[in-house]
Order: structure tokens, then sequence, then C-alpha cells
């Protein structure tokens, strides 16, 4: 697919620090869709990390006294600019993601709607006055900006990710440096060069790019400076919990949205077309690679065979196609990794006794190198199989036979994960019943769309902590300061 932008500024190859535009282009960035090069990128060193924190160190002591209204103000500009350019920053994300053009566009929107709520939430960062417990006092609760925040963004969502934490920050006074996933930086820039076009001054948003091997060098210097107060990361549980160790030393505030194991149970009074719909809109967008994805599909005996036949007519007649073709509807994967992770998945579980009812194989997509697989469904799925109890990130869905209502529910929270679950019933005691003995953070009732700028995204147990959008997203990025106020009795 060639990258025909109307605005060709938005194409940017370097590092954005102090508000310059620097760094030498030595990072190649392919199309998912069949390896062609689509632009370089620095790739970074522990220098440009530090002179980011230098810039956002310098930037904050201004930028947390600008008037809230003024802030938001800014983040409105800013709104308004991403919206505008919608169309090319679709194409962006989907050349470099891969994702076909409307989930490109749609990802857009999505972002946008972080950076005016949180534009919003800005003039909404309240404090307290509290009842003091002795006369002649004043007690006050008051929000104060946490100081530079890192953010370390996933290259699933290159728009959707970066903004949720990006926006939140910066409406809370706090100044930011950024470093976007090695396989999808020129969206964080684009965006970032729509930001400074919004008129945020210098130093207040910083990025930095990196290739994976140089990814450890730039976040390090970042772990290590006292001056990072948060890191606000998405990505794997492994390298969480990495980034949790290495932030004990300077104590930084962390938001961390961790891998999933999202189950999805299909009860046998479910109405079955509604949950096929639902099934197909939670697990197959972005082609399979998002956390929040379904990755284990639990369906009652008596609705099993019904539901896996409408299940599979509309897996197998997916159109699996490059972005640039508007009627595909799944992408390729994002690199050589992910489709070997979801073949070795397939493999397993067939060799473990699972069956598959569509797909299971890799596909060639017009003749190119790109990185693609089938869309798969499997029956017969058990909890020993690796795709139960690993991420597969990929268009698989296993499903499982179930009778029992406590034991779906226990084989559901069976996992150190515990970001998603979805269900599927009429009966409203189990609708209770069930959520609140789901072990996530977000829970989806007869519902596959769960995530909106308005409502609290994060996790639980190995999922992580924090939560971005909603009117929670802001506290992650501010502290409480209390202040007492004697001698008035
Ligand atoms: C993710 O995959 O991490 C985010 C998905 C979403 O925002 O819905």
């Amino acid at each position: 697919m060639t990258l025909v932008l109307h605005h060709t500024e938005l194409l940017r190859s370097s590092h954005l620090i102090d508000g310059r535009w620097c760094g030498e282009p030595t990072h190649e960035v392919t199309d998912p869709a069949d390896g062609s090069l689509v632009a370089h990128v620095p790739d970074g060193r522990a220098a440009d990390a530090r002179a980011a924190a230098d810039a956002a160190h310098a930037a904050f002591a201004g930028w947390r006294q600008v008037p809230a209204r003024q802030r938001a103000a800014l983040l409105k500009r800013w709104h308004n600019l991403v919206m505008a350019h919608q169309d090319d920053l679709g194409r962006l994300i989907s050349r470099e993601q891969g994702k076909p053009l409307a989930e490109g566009q749609g990802e857009v929107a999505y972002a946008a709607s972080y950076i005016e709520w949180f534009a919003e939430q800005a003039t909404r960062a309240n404090g307290e006055v509290i009842p003091s417990p002795v006369r002649g006092r004043r007690l006050m609760a008051l929000r104060e900006p946490v100081g530079v925040v890192a953010v370390i963004t996933p290259w699933n969502f290159p728009a959707a990710m970066i903004a949720r934490k990006i926006a939140p920050a910066l409406a809370a006074g706090c100044t930011v440096v950024a470093k976007p996933a090695e396989d999808t930086p020129l969206t964080a820039l684009a965006l970032a060069a729509l930001a400074q076009q919004a008129g945020l001054p210098a130093g207040v948003l910083n990025v930095v790019t990196a290739s994976r091997e140089r990814t450890p060098e730039v976040v390090d210097a970042w772990l290590d400076d006292d001056r990072v107060r948060k890191l606000s990361f998405t990505g794997s549980t492994p390298v969480g919990m990495h980034l949790a160790r290495r932030s004990a030393d300077t104590l930084k505030k962390l938001s961390l949205e961790l891998g999933g194991n999202a189950p999805f149970i299909v009860f046998d009074d479910a109405d079955l077309d509604a949950a096929v719909e639902g099934l197909m809109q939670a697990k197959f967008r972005n082609g399979g690679q998002t956390c929040v994805c379904p990755n284990r599909v639990y369906v009652h005996d008596a609705v099993h065979d019904r539901f896996v036949e409408r299940l599979a007519a509309r897996v197998g007649a997916l159109r699996v196609g490059p972005a640039a073709d508007p009627s595909s509807q799944i992408g390729p994967m994002i690199n050589a990794r992910a489709v070997d992770k979801i073949e070795r998945h397939v493999q397993d579980a067939v060799a473990r006794g699972a069956q598959v009812v569509v797909g299971g194989r890799r596909l060639q997509v017009g003749g190119s190198s790109g990185h693609w697989y089938a869309p798969t469904v499997l029956v017969g799925a058990t909890p020993d199989m690796a795709c139960a109890c690993e991420e597969t990130f990929g268009p698989v869905v296993p499903v499982t036979r179930f009778t029992d209502e406590a034991a779906v529910v226990a084989e559901a929270n069976a996992t150190p994960y515990g970001l998603a679950a979805y269900f599927y019933t009429q009966n409203a005691q189990r609708i209770w019943r069930v959520a609140d003995a789901l072990e996530t953070g977000i829970v989806g009732i007869n519902e596959g769309a769960l995530a909106a700028e308005a409502a609290p995204f994060g996790g639980v147990k190995h999922s992580g902590y924090g939560r971005e959008g909603s009117v929670h997203g802001l506290d992650d990025y501010q502290h409480i300061k209390y202040v007492c106020q004697g001698g008035l009795a």
C-alpha cells in the first residue's frame, strides 16, 4: 500500500525533543502486509532519552502553572486537529500497523475521544475541604500533577494507547517523555506534530523512537532518572513486572495495563445471535490483537453446536487482506513472531485433542511476504492448552463446552490475568451473580464492544493496575497534597 497523505508534514522521521525535531533516521518502519519500507525513524540512545527528560523537567515548572482552562483549550485544539486529519492519520495507522483502513480511521476517532474527554476533565480536578476535627484550622486536600511522566506504548493501537496516556498527563499539568512501539512510531510522531501545531509549549511533550534492541537503553535512562515521577505502560505482563521492579529504586508511581486472557461465556439462555455478534466484534477487532480480546470461549452444552455452527459461518466469511483493499476485514499480524506464536498455539491445541472447524493455517496474501494467519475456530479446547493459558493475540477462537455455571466461572477465573471478561445470558439473577464473581477489571454483559473514553479501562491481578479514561483516569497523574491552615480560631 503506498502511503499517500494529504498533509505530508505528518510523516515525521525524527525524535521530538524540547520542541525540536532531531536525530538521524536509521530504524526501518515496515508495512506488515508485505514487508515494504514505509519510513525511517531515529534509533534512540540513552543520551536522547536524557535530553527528553531534561526538556520535560525544565518545562514542568511552567506547564503546571498554566490555568486548567488554558490547558483544556489547548487539548481541545489538539483534538480538533486530530479529527481534521482523521483520514491521513488512519492511513498512517493502517500502513504501519496493518489494520483495515476503516478500523484505522475508527481508531483515530477513538484516540481523539480521550483527548476531548481529558480536555474536559482538566477543568474538573477539584480538591476537597475537610471538616476540621479541631477549632481554628482549615484542612484541604489539593490535587497536584505528579511531574514528568514516561509513557511507553504498544503497537496494536498506535494512536489510541498513546492518546489515552498523554491526554490525562497534560490535562493534569504533567509533562511527558514518550516512547512508541518500534513497529509503529509514525502515528505517535504525527500526533506529536499536531500537538505542536495546537500550541503545546516546547518540552511539554517529547517523543523518542527506538528499535526493539535499543528500547531498553532508552527506557532504562528514564527508569534511573529520579525526575521521572511516573511511568505509564501498556504491554506484556513480564515487561510490566520488570518495569515495576526497576521503578522501585526511584519509587515511581505506576500505571500498568498488561496482558489479558479474557473468558467469553455463553449460557444456555443467551440470545445466540447477539452472542455470536458480540464475539465477532470483541474477538476480531484489530485481527484479534487486543488485550481485551476473548481468548477462551465457553459455550453451554445445550447450545454449543448451534453456536459453533453460526460462529463458523461468520468466521469463514471474514475477508482477510491488506488495509488498502476496502473490502478487507482482517489485516496482517504485526510481525513474524506474532504469526509464529499463533501457529504454535493452534498446533499445540490440535496435538492435545482440539479440532479445527475453520482456518487453522498460515495464509499467503497476494504473494507477499506479509504476516498472515487465517481466522480460526477450534472446538474441544481444554485448560491445559497453550491457547487457554497464554494470550494468543491473533484471530483464533478456542471453544470449550460446559454444563455448570459455578464450574465455568471457576475456570474463567483460573488464570493469573484479570483484564476483561464477557458473558451472555438473559437471566437477571445470573447476570449479577456472574458479574460479581468474575475476577477482572472489565466485564461485558451481553455486549462485546466495551471500550469508551468515559469508562475506566484497566485490570486486576497480573493484568496490572491503574485506570485509563473515565473520571478516574486523571487520578493516576496526580497526587494529593494535604494543606492545613491553623490559627483561625
Ligand atoms: C488494548 O488492547 O490494550 C486496548 C484495547 C482497547 O482500548 O479497547
